[in-house]
């Protein structure tokens, strides 16, 4: 289909709350920066606290009537929404590109990735089923009824500044939940133009508000003083989860949290060599690096070390380092300076434990926060860059001996988001894969993201799952219904 808008028109320069676009009381704004030239996009309002109360009171004035509107109803509007996303596809990949730097084919994936949610959300709006129990007592009838959390406030990340958003707002919405979202300050353009398609496509004042602010401290305190506020969804840093698990503890609300990870990505001897380099490839050079489940330790056995490290590295020196409007472009740039330091010094405190770079291992010639694809080898788990969420193009290559120790390697550390190993013994598939301390395995995959399937870590990784059958629960609560005197 052609789609409404163009990109320009796209570019919104105000928060969408109540169903109105609306700037800070006190007009203050902040400017939005494309990663790749420094230069600036557009501006947006940095919202008060008290621009964030009076969005929280559009959301649960709105909650009744959605939540009372036919799961049918609410699917349907849903389902207009998926087809804008669709239809703007080349718009809205553009815009992602701008200001968060990852390549178009990568964005139009994002966007693909984000719309999927919509639909399959919208879709499952119809089955969420309760239960009616086989009875306990002659004269009674025991029902289990699934009903909306209430108010929902999702605070999401630049690295998927489209998906991250569909991936709580579609299940909340379609269960009958309101939504206020508040993206990253550093992506809210994207969030803006999907506020914008959504009220096109029908779905009501208050039911999903996007709030911009760069304090997500003051809205992050704000919705959490506000008892109304039922359910907070974060996706982020382990530190940060934290805090908002503590705060959110003092009117109890439901939390689920998306964290930090450190994957391992485990080659045994019997791998598939070229899939296994194809694999560590998708999986550690994805959006420049910069996701929650890019492997962060390449464990390689003794065995097939030497012919995947040199696989490996043509593979890396044959990634194309460039803006993200460049369709040839693999890799873009880090979304910031303060990111470029954290990859360097990891890099420098590795090398002065005696790493060994193979390739890359600085800023690209390009520079800004261009970096360079890289490689080190002779990497300890004991070293910073073991233990640290890398966040960039930088892959660790450690080796090991035997299947339990690597096991125990992989284990060891308090994160247990994504892991990735690549065998062709059956019996080790299930084995390593019963072991592993992490949500989600990849066996023989480097990419497991996918809407059907369900997302989220153990440990510090985070609480709760989001897509699949399993996303749509966080945002629903089972109430029990005794019916007696029959
Ligand atoms: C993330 O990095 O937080 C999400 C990655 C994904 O959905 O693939």
């Amino acid at each position: 289909m052609t789609p409404l808008f163009s990109l320009s028109e796209l570019i919104l320069e105000s928060s969408f709350i109540n169903g109105v676009w609306q700037d800070a009381s006190d007009g203050k704004r902040f400017d939005v920066v494309n990663p790749a030239t420094g230069e600036r996009l557009a501006s947006v309002p940095h919202l008060m606290r008290s621009d964030v109360h009076l969005a929280v009171d559009a959301a649960v004035t709105a909650f009744p009537g959605w939540r009372d509107k036919l799961a049918e109803e609410r699917a349907g509007l849903l389902k207009k929404w998926h087809r804008l996303i669709l239809d703007h596809t080349e718009e809205l990949a553009l815009l992602m590109t701008m200001e968060q730097g990852k390549p178009l084919k990568e964005s139009r994936g994002e966007i693909a990735y984000a719309a999927s949610f919509v639909e399959w959300f919208a879709e499952e709006a119809r089955r969420s089923y309760g239960d009616v129990i086989p009875t306990h007592m002659a004269g009674k009838r025991i029902l289990a009824l699934k009903q909306p959390v209430g108010v929902v406030a999702a605070i999401t990340p630049w690295n998927f500044p489209a998906a991250m958003i569909t991936r709580k707002v579609a299940p909340a919405l379609a269960v009958g939940c309101t939504v206020l979202v508040k993206p990253s300050e550093l992506t809210p353009l994207t969030a803006l133009a999907l506020a914008k398609l959504s009220e096109i496509a029908g779905i009501p004042p208050g039911v999903f508000n996007v709030l911009t602010t760069k304090d997500p401290e003051a809205f992050g305190s704000a919705v959490m003083e506000r008892e109304d506020v039922r359910k907070i969804s974060f996706t982020g840093s382990t530190r940060v989860g934290k805090i908002l698990l503590r705060q959110a503890a003092d009117s109890v609300k439901r939390v689920s949290l998306e964290l930090g990870g450190n994957a391992p990505f485990i080659v045994f001897n019997d791998a598939h060599l070229e899939s296994a380099v194809e694999g560590a490839i998708a999986s550690k050079y994805r959006n420049a690096g910069q996701t929650c489940v890019c492997s962060n330790r390449i464990f390689v056995q003794s065995g097939i070390y030497e012919p995947f490290l040199k696989l490996y590295t043509q593979a890396v020196e044959r990634l194309s380092v460039g803006p993200g409007d460049q369709e040839d472009s693999d890799i873009g740039p880090l979304i910031n300076a303060a990111a470029l330091d954290k990859v360097k010094s990891l890099i420098q405190k590795a090398v002065a434990d005696g790493a060994k770079i193979v390739c890359g291992g600085g800023g690209h010639e390009r520079g800004g926060t261009f970096f360079e694809p890289t490689i080190l080898t002779d990497v300890q788990d004991s070293m910073a860059i073991s233990k640290d969420e890398i966040f960039g193009p930088v892959s660790t290559l450690h080796t090991f001996e035997s299947e339990d120790e690597v096991i125990e390697r992989a284990n060891n550390t308090p994160y247990g988001l994504a892991s990735y190993f690549y065998t062709q013994d059956l019996a080790r598939s299930w084995r390593v894969s019963e072991k592993l301390d992490f949500g989600i395995v990849g066996i023989n995959t480097g990419l497991i993201s996918t809407t059907v399937a369900p997302f989220g870590g153990m440990k510090e990784s985070g609480l709760g799952r989001e897509g699949s059958k399993y996303g749509i629960e966080e945002y629903l609560e089972t109430k029990y219904v005794c019916v007696g005197g029959l």
